[in-house]
Parts: C-alpha cells; sequence; structure tokens
C-alpha cells in the first residue's frame, strides 16, 4: 500500500514539478541539460521529487512543438498513460494527468482517472485545461471555440465526469454539448467522492469555472510583483468563498534557477535566454497567445518572450539558496498554497534544490522534513 501524501497536505507551502512529459519542460533554450522526454528520465526526475516529498507532479497537455530549432515541447508524452506510468513508480506525490477538454471524452477521462487512482492507491489529479494553442488543436479537426465557450464546454464536461465518478445509479445526461445515455461507471475512484480537480484559468471566466468546479488554481503571477499577486489571491479565495461557498488551493508556476551567489544566477539566466534561447519557437508561441506588435509594445513583448523562454513566463526563482527561499517564504506570505517548479536544466536543478532549498524551506517552517 503506497503512503498518500496529496497536494492538499499539511505543508505551509507545497511544491511540485512542472512538465515532466515535455522536450524542454519549461525552458525554450538550447543548452545542454534541458529535459528530454525519456522514460529513464520522466522516472529519474520524478522519482527524486517524489522521494524527497513534492506534493504534485504535473504534466502538460501538448500534441505538437511551437517550431523554431527546438520544435520546443513537440517531442511530449500524453498525459493519462504519463500518470498511469509515473504513478505506478512512485509513492507519495499526487500525480496529475492535464487534460484538454475538447480532445477526450469524459467518459474516456473518467475511465482513465478512476485506473490511475487505483493504481496509485488514490494519489490522481486532474488538471483541466480548455486549450489555446491552434495548430495543436486543428488537428483533431475542429476549429478551436470562442474563448468563453471553452469554458461553457469544460463546465459540461465535467459535469459528466463528476456524474459518472458518484452516481450511483445509471443516469442520462442531456445538454448542448454531450447526451449520455445510460451512463455507467464502475469501479469508483478511490479518492471520495472523487480526485482533485484543477484549472489554470486566468481570465474572468476562467476563474469563475476553477472557483466554482475546481478544488485548486494556478494563479500567473505578473511580472515580479508579489503585491500583485496578494491582491489576485485574496481576490480568488473571496470570489470561491462569497459566489460559490467554496475554498481553493492556489498554487503558481515559478521557474528556478539557482547558483552559489545572486549574480551567478542571474547571468546564467541571461545566457541561456540571450544567448541560448530559441528565438523563433517563442515568437511562435507569443503570436499563439495574441502576444504581438500592434496589440502590446515592443519592450513588453521583448520581456514577456524573455521569461517563456526563462520558465513558461513563471514567477522567477533566481539566485542562492538563501535568496530562493526568501522569495517562497514572501509568496506563501501573501498565501500561496504551492509552487510548481521547474528548472532550465532540470535535472541538476532538481537535485540542487532538494540539497541546498529544501532544509532551508523546513527551517522557515514552510515545510516539514519526510518522517
Ligand atoms: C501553470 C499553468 C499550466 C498550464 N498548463 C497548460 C497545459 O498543459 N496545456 C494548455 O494547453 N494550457 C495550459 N495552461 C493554460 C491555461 O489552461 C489557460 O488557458 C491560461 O491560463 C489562460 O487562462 P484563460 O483560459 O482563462 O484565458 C496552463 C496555464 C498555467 C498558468
Amino acid at each position: 500500500m503506497s503512503e498518500v501524501r496529496g497536494a492538499t497536505g499539511a505543508n505551509r507551502l507545497k511544491i511540485g514539478t512542472f512538465g515532466l512529459n515535455v522536450d524542454g519542460a519549461c525552458a525554450i533554450t538550447t543548452i545542454d541539460g534541458v529535459f528530454h522526454p525519456t522514460w529513464d528520465n520522466v522516472l529519474d526526475l520524478t522519482g527524486a521529487a517524489d522521494a524527497a516529498g513534492f506534493e504534485a507532479l504535473v504534466p502538460v497537455a501538448r500534441w505538437r512543438g511551437f517550431g523554431g530549432k527546438t520544435n520546443f515541447n513537440g517531442a511530449c508524452y500524453e498525459t493519462f498513460t504519463w500518470a498511469a506510468g509515473v504513478g505506478a513508480s512512485t509513492r507519495r506525490s499526487t500525480v496529475f494527468s492535464t487534460c484538454h477538454v475538447p480532445t477526450v471524452h469524459p467518459i474516456v477521462a473518467a475511465k482513465q482517472g478512476t485506473t490511475i487512482d487505483h493504481i496509485t492507491r488514490g494519489r490522481f489529479a486532474l488538471n483541466i485545461v480548455c486549450g489555446w494553442f491552434e495548430p495543436e488543436l486543428e488537428m483533431f479537426g475542429a476549429p478551436l471555440m470562442a474563448h468563453d465557450e471553452r469554458y461553457a464546454y469544460a463546465a459540461e464536461w465535467l459535469a459528466v465526469l463528476k456524474e459518472l465518478w458518484t452516481a450511483k445509479d445509471e443516469f442520462d445526461f442531456s445538454g448542448k454539448y454531450f447526451n449520455i445515455k445510460r451512463g455507467f461507471h464502475e469501479p469508483k475512484p478511490i479518492q471520495q467522492p472523487f480526485p482533485l480537480i484543477m484549472n489554470a484559468g486566468g481570465s474572468g471566466v476562467g476563474r469563475h469555472f476553477a472557483t466554482k468546479h475546481c478544488d485548486m488554481i494556478f494563479v500567473h503571477i505578473k511580472g515580479e510583483n508579489i503585491a500583485a499577486a496578494k491582491n489576485d489571491i485574496e481576490e480568488i479565495r473571496e470570489l470561491a468563498q462569497a459566489k460559490y461557498g467554496r475554498s481553493i488551493e492556489v498554487w503558481a508556476n515559478c521557474y528556478c534557477v539557482l547558483d552559489d551567489t545572486d549574480a551567478k544566477a542571474e547571468a546564467f539566466r541571461d545566457w541561456y535566454v540571450n544567448e541560448k534561447g530559441d528565438w523563433e519557437a517563442v515568437s511562435n508561441l507569443c503570436r499563439s497567445l495574441g502576444i504581438q506588435t500592434g496589440v502590446l509594445p515592443p519592450e513588453q513583448i521583448e520581456a514577456a518572450k524573455y521569461h517563456f523562454i526563462a520558465g513558461w513566463g513563471g514567477f522567477p526563482l533566481v539566485g542562492c539558496a538563501d535568496k530562493i527561499a526568501d522569495r517562497m517564504e514572501a509568496l506563501s506570505e501573501v498565501g500561496l498554497d504551492g509552487a510548481l517548479l521547474s528548472w532550465p536544466q532540470y535535472s541538476i536543478g532538481l537535485r540542487r534544490f532538494i540539497q541546498e532549498v529544501l532544509p532551508l524551506l523546513e527551517k522557515r517552517k514552510l515545510r516539514s522534513p519526510l518522517s
């Protein structure tokens, strides 16, 4: 029987790995040591994170890359089968699948989720994404829905999924997008009433979706503004509580560059972004996101590209171990529950983080040592 340590565990600041299924993970650069998705690499790094007590292992849902020299994220593992394999090889962490709802029928997703929940003895969680990268969703032969309609579709998709996971009897479901006749689902997931649901909605409608229907939300911390993050986190909690009578965990995506001194870490980041970044891939990515001339001033576009290359636009944790622990403590103090982490040189970075930063987080009572 595995030891369950879910994402909603007791640590004040929870941590997770992000992107250990996609080429490059979160760094759009040509340097040696970026993550490549071989199964040995997946097992090595998810195993190291699991053994160190990381609460979450979260993959990226991707179907094709962003072009450029690296075709960033192009080579990737499918996320449910990834979660099944990772779940069978780990003991503690909650193992996520990230699912583009327009690409998987909820009956199939429910079955896959339950199967992984059984494989992991109750450590499965589902990150729901609606999709925004048109070329990958076009492969499925259907146009990308209008932004807000994606969330209406996701709400119905999730209603079907939850019904399958919880209904004692067969049920019919008749909606705008799904018509289920005599819906049936056995066995039920181990986690009751069902596994944790996460979403990264950043727009108004996305936030309503997440606070109404999900257990966890990712916030995107704009720039490096911790005061703005505080407002954002408070607004999300307020929306969840006041509008939907719910509480929700709030996580953020952060990238980590650790070195002996702050100056060395910053210089390394400048080098792997400015000298070694795949600027063509990041330009393609930004175009898909609508970050382009005519919409934003050139300096804002360049700054966005820099942070996308550095770590998918996440909140920067760059410096010596103490500085990184300071930044993580500051995030916790403004109410963040969890940080999803990635490193440009994933294997070196993750191991160094475990050795040098984790003990500092424990000293600061943000996390407890593993028992
Ligand atoms: C931490 C994080 C992880 C995400 N993972 C994915 C992903 O794996 N695949 C994907 O297509 N979109 C992903 N997204 C994009 C979100 O699902 C969402 O579309 C985005 O945050 C914009 O919010 P909106 O849809 O409300 O406009 C992610 C976003 C964040 C912040």
